[in-house]
């Protein structure tokens, strides 16, 4: 079958057929994560949107169900979100699944659907579409806002990169009250997939509302990216606490797209899942019976920089670390230019976890090789404070010039000594410094899984620990 493929992921989220983009309408009821997905059922390249669906009860292991949203005659069914109406706002009942999503025909509307039974099936709203407006806009966020004791719905004006609030009392009837965005942070491409929520903030009562805004092209490191913004919102308008100039990315890589949360999720958590590609090289990465995965999930919080700034943290959903199977513990030595390498477990799949401490002229660098000669460097450098992921010679590069690419993150400024968790798969490597403070998510397609791990650099730096699980 084509779980046989060589880039199928072992614990990453894929489509088990068929093309894969946006996480949509993702929602937690009743002990199960639901996520539902731009899809193709009928091939592998961006086509026949529909929505694919799969459900889990720890974010590890994914259950395929049958299309949730099929195309109608308003058009192909694009991104959008979901909520649980407990006290029947729009009178389909108590704890019903509303969604809404973007209806894509020559223009596109946003209309509503409802579940009954969880979201395994859904029912069309007779009076779609819900929302009509004059210039292209798509992928509706809706979301109960307690403070105002309505629900609130954000929508991507892609071309005019802004974002459009509305508030409702029903999830049916939808009123404009302001827009978001023009000027403010990274205005290339067109903005897509917002979401909005909020967030503590630490070491305080206070809480802040943070907007994702994933826009394409236009990201760091080109193509496609997730950057946010955080500031007040009052259920009518949102202001950014930051001035227009100030960018925020919230993952270093290349292939974090298209980002989204779940509603509802337990223990008050704020859980993110991407998609794992760039519209850069998507549709022609080397894979065939399928395309496409999703990120790790992805708990979010706020933090400060030791320079003082409010920003958002991504950490590895904390179901992540029961995945960790056997370790191979390399150990506690001191860096040295000439190096030393280990082999890492068989397999494809691994979590590699790094104690380090470095002096501040330092650097030390991991690399990952087999034994045809693909490698992926990853380098901590203590005098610019960056971490570094180099792909250029990683495996099969060459189906884009997009793809070779070297991608770079701030690491914290009290962070000469630290933990690194950096997860591998089949096709992809995702490195976060333990708080979450930077995250970077990058494809690979190495000819044969890497191998060995060598660990080499300038200065006194010393590896604590150094320890690579096999993931179970
Ligand atoms: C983002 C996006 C969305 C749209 C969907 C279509 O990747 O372009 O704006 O709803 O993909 O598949």
């Amino acid at each position: 079958t084509s779980n046989k493929e060589k880039y199928r992921p072992t614990y990453h989220h894929t489509p088990l057929y068929g093309w894969m983009n946006d996480p949509n309408g993702m929602f937690y009821k009743d002990g199960a994560w639901h996520l539902y997905y731009q899809h193709n059922p009928y091939g592998s390249k961006w086509q026949n949107m529909t929505w694919g669906h799969s459900s889990s009860t720890d974010l590890v292991h994914w259950t395929h169900h049958p299309e949730a949203i099929r195309p109608d005659g308003l058009g192909t069914i694009f991104s959008g979100n979901s909520v649980i109406d407990h006290d029947n706002t729009a009178g389909f009942g108590a704890g019903e699944v509303i969604t809404l999503y973007t209806s894509c025909d020559k223009s596109q509307v946003q209309s509503l659907a409802h579940s009954s039974d969880n979201g395994m099936t859904f029912t069309k709203y007779p009076g779609n579409p819900v929302i009509v407006t004059p210039n292209e806009a798509r992928d509706p966020n809706i979301f109960r806002n307690s403070g105002i004791n309505k629900w609130n719905l954000v929508l991507a004006g892609a071309m005019d990169h802004e974002m459009h609030i509305f508030s409702s009392p029903d999830l049916k009837e939808w009123t404009y009250e302001s827009s978001f965005g023009k000027g403010y942070g990274a205005q290339d491409g067109v903005w897509e997939c917002p979401d909005l929520f909020q967030l503590d903030v630490p070491g305080t009562n206070e809480k802040k509302w943070v907007l994702l805004c994933n826009l394409n092209p236009g990201g760091k490191f080109g193509g496609s990216a997730t950057q946010y913004f955080i500031g007040e919102f009052d259920g009518k308008k949102f202001t950014s606490d930051y001035a227009p100039e100030d960018t925020l990315w919230m993952d270093f890589g290349k292939d974090h797209y298209a980002t989204v949360t779940w509603s509802d999720a337990p223990e008050g958590r704020r859980t993110a899942i991407g998609w794992m590609s760039n519209w850069q090289y998507a549709n022609e990465v080397p894979t065939k019976q399928f395309r496409s995965a999703n990120t790790l999930p992805r708990d979010l919080s706020l933090f400060h920089s030791p320079e003082g700034k409010l920003l958002l943290a991504s950490k590895p959903a904390k179901e992540l670390a029961d995945m960790r199977g056997e370790a191979r513990s390399y150990g506690r030595f001191s860096v040295s230019q000439k190096g030393r390498t280990f082999r890492l477990p068989d397999g494809k799949g691994m979590e590699i976890v790094m104690d380090y401490s470095l002096n501040a002229k330092s650097d030390v660098s991991l690399t990952l090789s087999n034994a045809n000669g693909d490698k992926v460097i990853m380098t901590i450098d203590a005098k610019d404070m960056t971490f570094t992921m180099d792909r250029t010679k990683s495996g099969e590069v060459s189906f884009s010039r997009h793809f070779p690419a070297v991608t770079v993150a701030p690491l914290s400024k009290d962070a000469p000594a630290g933990t690194i968790r950096i997860f591998i798969d089949s096709s992809s490597i995702e490195a976060f410094d333990s708080e979450g403070r930077f995250a970077m998510t990058n494809l690979v397609f190495p000819t044969q899984p890497y191998s060995t791990i060598t660990v080499k650099g300038k200065g006194k730096g010393k590896i604590k620990k150094l320890n690579a699980y096999k993931i179970k």
